[in-house]
Parts: structure tokens; C-alpha cells; sequence
């Protein structure tokens, strides 16, 4: 059985002082859960969630990170500064990312790269846009983007990965992908992984479904044969919603 993992991405939201006060409130309500739970803040609550999850079962993640350890890159994190400070997890090419900040399958190969090198577990983003999926062509462009983006990865890297499929249509909108099309999807990609990397690798890779996640629909989500837990924006700042969403994993 493959354990479930909840990850909050916080994108850039909460100061430091929202987030101390976050994890001291969530730390009691989990700290019995068999999920992994992990909170992706921005880079200036790194340390601040590190101090605060001390001791207790949340993980911290930064949501991107340079492919380079150092050098003139004003403005950039590297992998190796994360690991120094205790980040174990780095969200990887978040379509907003790809959107916004130029990202490119070839710039995220690298950054995972690097983000194992530096011993940090990435969790990868991948996921098609409206018109991709209104044109039928979201399996391929999907595919496509996993075969791009783990070029060159060895196997036991492969299972190290968390990959998080989010539909670009269905992010911040309120609109989810159903259950089926979220489960169909993680199996898509599972089968793929079974081609580049063996049944084995595949049978062990945690797939999570983001897009409007909330204590409303998770449970169904989680009760699927493929998706292993979610990667969740909006409800995941206000930590009744994120107990919630965590509550509704059956243990
Ligand atoms: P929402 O849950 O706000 O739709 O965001 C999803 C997401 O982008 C998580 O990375």
C-alpha cells in the first residue's frame, strides 16, 4: 500500500507570523496521522516554518528552487542552500511557473536533477491546459511532459518522486477534475512510468491530483486506486479546511 501525501502549496501568501501560528495550531490536530504531510511555503517562511515544524510530523517544501548550487543568479534559491537549512521537499514546475515564469520541460529535468543531487525529494507538477483537454489531447500532452521531464533520472530516483497532476483549467478555479478523470489520469501516468521505469517503480510512485482541492471532495479523491493524495492551493491556508482535507484520509 502506498502511504497518501498532503502537501500544501502556500504560493505567495502568509507571513511569518501566519505561519508560525498555522503550524502551532495544525502540529496537535496531526500529530497521530499516518500521512505524510508537507507545506510548501515561500522562501521567506522557510526558516520560520522550519523552527516551528521541529519536533513534529509537518515537513517543510520551497515551491522552486535554481538547478546551479551557486554563482551570479540574482534573485535565486539553490537546492543546495534548501538542503542547508533543513527543507526536505521542492515543488518543481508548477504550471504557474511554466506560465508566468518562463519554465520550460528542459529547465525543470534540470532543477529535479539538481533537487536529488542536493538529496531534496521534488514534487513535480505536470498537467494540460483547457484546450489541450477540450482537443482530447491531455493523455499525450502529460506523457510528454513525464518523459521530458525525468530525462536521464535513474530508477531509484524515479521512486523518490512525488509527481502532482493539476489541470491547469481546474487550478485556483473551483472547477475539479472529477474523480474519475483525476484517478484516469494518475493511472496514465503510472503506466507511463511502468514503460520508462518498470512495474516495480511504478507500483511505488506517489501520484497526487491538485486543482480546487477541499474537505468537500477529497475523500472521494482519496478513496480512488491511483491517486495518493493531494497538492492543494487555497484550502490549504486556514488550518481547519487543511485539518479537514488531512481528517478525510481513511487511516
Ligand atoms: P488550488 O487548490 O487553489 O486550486 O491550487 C492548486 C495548486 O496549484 C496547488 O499547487
Amino acid at each position: 500500500m502506498r502511504r497518501k501525501v498532503i502537501a500544501g502549496n502556500w504560493k505567495m501568501n502568509m507571513l511569518p507570523d501566519a505561519t508560525i501560528k498555522f503550524i502551532e495550531e495544525l502540529t496537535p490536530l496531526v500529530k497521530d496521522k499516518q500521512s505524510e504531510i508537507i507545506i510548501c511555503v515561500p522562501y521567506t517562511d522557510l526558516f520560520y516554518a522550519l523552527m516551528s515544524a521541529q519536533n513534529t510530523n509537518i515537513k517543510i517544501g520551497a515551491q522552486n528552487m535554481h538547478w546551479e548550487e551557486s554563482g551570479a543568479y540574482t534573485g535565486e534559491v539553490s537546492g543546495q542552500m534548501l538542503k542547508a537549512i533543513g527543507v526536505e521537499y521542492v515543488i518543481i514546475g508548477h504550471s504557474e511557473r511554466r506560465q508566468y515564469f518562463n519554465e520550460t520541460d528542459e529547465s525543470v529535468n534540470k532543477k529535479i536533477k539538481a533537487a536529488f543531487e542536493n538529496k531534496l525529494k521534488p514534487i513535480l507538477c505536470v498537467g494540460e491546459s483547457l484546450e489541450q483537454r477540450e482537443a482530447k489531447k491531455q493523455d499525450e500532452v502529460v506523457t510528454n511532459q513525464i518523459k521530458a521531464d525525468l530525462d536521464g533520472l535513474t530508477s531509484e530516483q524515479v521512486s523518490n518522486l512525488i509527481i502532482a497532476y493539476e489541470p491547469i483549467w481546474a487550478i485556483g478555479t473551483g472547477k475539479t477534475a472529477t474523480t474519475e478523470d483525476a484517478n484516469n489520469m494518475a493511472k496514465t501516468i503510472r503506466n507511463k512510468i511502468s514503460d520508462l521505469y518498470g512495474q516495480n517503480i511504478a507500483d511505488k510512485i506517489i501520484i497526487q491530483y491538485g486543482g480546487s482541492v477541499k474537505s468537500s471532495n477529497s475523500k472521494e479523491l482519496f478513496e480512488t486506486s491511483d491517486v495518493d493524495g493531494a497538492l492543494i492551493g487555497g484550502a490549504s491556508l486556514k488550518v481547519d479546511e487543511f485539518d479537514k482535507i488531512i481528517e478525510s484520509v481513511k487511516e
